[in-house]
């Protein structure tokens, strides 16, 4: 991919101190561009201000809330890109607290693309949606025709949000495209707690020597290396035939949930596990079996997950045995 596209070029990062954002940013000012970086640093997120540590000098860094349509009026003019991550992710937050998520997730970006119509109508926007979106699957693997029956508050705020910024790329030419993330992870993700993944926490309490729990265990599931999904977000940035479409992305493999706290184990050299079933007020709101069909972003831009589940785990737990202080 040429990435010289980006080259002095004014970038905004919604969401950019958090997991997928910091090292998206962290990627652009390779590529060259000027970087802007809005994230609102709530605790319960996965901001984290040590993610751009070492960056702070070459990006501009606005800790201010997407809620807030004067910040958001301001931030988008003058840019050529938006990839916009910000977002409330618990699933269960969600559920005891829908109105933040519907306040996050839904209004504040009908208000993002308010602001791209009235002051950068010819921004491109890249908005980070959710394998969520689907359900329960129907059938597997999920490609992008399939239902969307979402299970929690967040599958529908989040469908809302992916849908605004397809209806003003088709009705007003703001263009905008979505990214279905299914499982993402690697180095700056949230491991303090399971808020973000329950990849997080397993890998805390792996690096502390304490036994991690896997619910039920059989489910299968893919992930993405944020590498790999930091390069799908820059390929559906840089290429207009992506303008008013959805992606599903995916992973190298799919693996149920025991394998993984397996294979987990054999990279980390050590460390146990222990079958639980689902708390109840996870049960409620879990998918089942989620893998996806990735073949339109294949098809279309030529993106492909690269990076090895195994190698992947790897280079994730040597982040965190270096840096885990910082994420606790
Ligand atoms: N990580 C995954 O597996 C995954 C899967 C599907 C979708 N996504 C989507 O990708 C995006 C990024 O996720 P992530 O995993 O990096 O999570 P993250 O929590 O690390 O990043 C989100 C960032 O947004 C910031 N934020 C939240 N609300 C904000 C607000 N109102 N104003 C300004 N900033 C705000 C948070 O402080 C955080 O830094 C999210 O929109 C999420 O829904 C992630």
């Amino acid at each position: 991919m040429n990435l010289n596209i980006f080259k002095n070029k004014q970038v905004l990062v919604t969401g950019g101190l958090g997991f997928i954002g910091s090292n998206l940013a962290i990627r652009l000012l390779d590529c060259g561009a000027e970087v802007t970086v809005v994230d609102s640093l709530v605790p319960e997120y996965g901001g984290n201000l040590f993610n751009l540590r070492g960056y702070e000098h070459r990006l501009r860094l606005n800790i201010s809330d997407v809620r807030d349509e004067y910040s958001i009026r301001y931030l988008v003019q003058g840019k050529d890109f938006l990839f916009n991550l910000a977002g409330q992710t618990s699933h269960l937050d969600s559920m005891q607290d829908p109105n933040t998520d519907l306040e996050i997730n839904c209004r504040a970006q009908l208000s993002i693309l308010e602001a791209c119509r009235k002051f950068s109508p010819d921004i491109k926007v890249v908005f980070a949606s959710t394998r969520q979106l689907y359900g329960k699957p129907d059938y597997l693997p999920v490609d992008e025709k399939h239902l969307l029956r979402p299970v929690d508050v967040n599958g529908i705020n989040k469908m809302a949000g992916e849908w605004y910024h397809i209806l003003y790329n088709n009705v007003y030419g703001v263009r905008a495209s979505a990214l279905r993330l299914t499982n993402t992870y690697g180095p700056r993700m949230r491991v303090k707690d399971a808020r973000q993944t329950f990849l997080g926490i397993w890998i805390r309490l792996i690096l502390e020597q304490r036994p991690f729990e896997i619910w039920e265990g059989d489910q299968l599931r893919d992930f993405t290396f944020v590498d790999d999904c930091v390069e799908a977000l820059l390929m559906t940035a840089a290429s207009e035939k992506t303008n008013g479409k959805i992606y599903n992305l995916g992973g190298d493999c799919t693996i149920s949930l025991r394998e993984l706290g397996k294979m987990l184990v054999e990279v980390a050299d050590g460390g146990e596990f222990l079958l639980k079933s689902f708390p109840p007020e996870r049960k409620r709101i879990d998918i089942g079996d989620y893998y996806s069909d990735w073949n339109l972003i294949r098809e279309t831009l030529g993106w492909v997950p690269l990076t090895p589940l195994k190698e992947g785990l790897k280079r994730t737990l040597d982040y965190y045995q270096q840096n885990l202080p910082q994420y606790l």
